[in-house]
């Protein structure tokens, strides 16, 4: 195993450590060039995964534009399983595979098509702004999706004075403070970042004194009005590469700063952070089956795959 693999997990993974992780490692390789396969890895997958046999890392809305980029037959989603099911939206003749159907969202679970039926009865006319983080039956029934990285300009782009943006009450909220155009929001939540406190921030700081804080938009809206900058898993990481800040918190996933640490030696990252459930079902055993047994495929109603595509399609037309 050359050892420019083991190189950016060195500091994550013990020496003792690497041969249990060694042989999947080659066999997902392998597996990779025989079926033409890509993976695409979301920046809160393990560190071994995402840099030992990732092709492609990113935010969701990196995930969702270079899906549309790779020539491969086989793209295996290291994520959770809304990733997978934009990955196929957007690639309806090649293979997609999840290698844990359980790898949700509790932000996706928050809501289901007949609720957002409900919304548009409430608010006639006004448009849908659907997270990303949602199932293929809610995106047909938006007129736009969104990530985390780009609701603000998707949310501007329409030239209205009030969207509905669902499902993520957060989100909303911390756009909500960024514009002028009214937001109605729906009550779903991150099981993750939900749990962060402006009080956590205040005691990060007083232990931690010059420490720079980040946050997920996902934050209630008091952590993110407490951090220092607030952007999706991309942006953040950006921020880091670009300011090198000495000390920095990443109140978001836990690999996420495992995954940057590599690449920022220079800065100390301070946890806490915390873990998505979900995210962690996703594992080197089961990435090596996917590719071995051709599992899970995605596959999606062909009577919603057509509004939920231009829904993904609009939002990525947005600049
Ligand atoms: P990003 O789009 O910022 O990567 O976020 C996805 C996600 O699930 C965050 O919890
Ligand atoms: Fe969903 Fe939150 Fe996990 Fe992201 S971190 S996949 S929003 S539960």
């Amino acid at each position: 195993m050359s050892a420019s693999l083991y190189e950016p997990v060195r500091h994550l993974i013990p020496p003792i450590e690497w041969p249990a992780f060694a042989p999947d490692i080659e066999a997902i390789l392998r597996l990779k060039r025989e079926r033409n396969a890509v993976i695409l890895a979301h920046n809160y997958q393990t560190p071994e995964i995402y840099h030992c046999v990732a092709d492609i890392t990113g935010d969701s809305l990196a995930l969702a534009r270079e899906a549309m980029t790779t020539d491969a037959d086989i793209i295996v989603m290291a994520g959770v399983h809304f990733m997978a099911e934009t990955a196929k939206l957007m690639n309806p003749d090649k293979t997609v595979l999840i290698p844990d159907l359980e790898a949700g969202c509790s932000l996706a679970e928050s809501i289901t098509p007949a609720d957002v039926r409900l919304m548009r009865a409430k608010y006639p006319g006004v448009p849908v702004v659907a997270y990303v983080n949602t199932s293929v039956a809610v995106k047909a029934e938006a007129d736009i999706c969104c990530t985390s990285g780009n609701a603000l300009k998707v949310v501007e782009s329409l030239g209205v004075p009030r969207v509905i943006m669902l499902p993520d009450e957060y989100l909303a909220q911390n756009i909500a403070r960024q514009t002028k155009v009214e937001i109605i929001a729906w009550a779903g939540h991150c099981e993750v970042h939900q749990r962060f406190t402006a009080a956590e921030v205040a005691g990060l700081r007083a232990d931690h004194p010059g420490i720079i804080v980040l946050a997920h938009p996902e934050c209630p809206p008091e952590v993110v009005a407490a951090a220092d900058y607030a952007g999706s898993t991309a942006e953040m990481a950006g921020f880091v590469a670009r300011e090198r800040p000495a000390r920095v918190v990443l109140l978001t996933e836990c690999s996420m700063a495992d995954n940057i640490t590599a690449a920022n030696p220079a800065t100390d990252f301070v946890r806490p952070c915390n873990l998505c459930p979900h995210m962690k079902r996703i594992t080197l055993a089961n990435i090596r089956t996917a590719l071995e047994q051709n599992r899970h495929e995605v596959r999606i109603d062909p009577a919603l795959a057509v509004r939920a595509r231009d829904a993904v399609a609009r939002m990525l037309a947005v600049r």
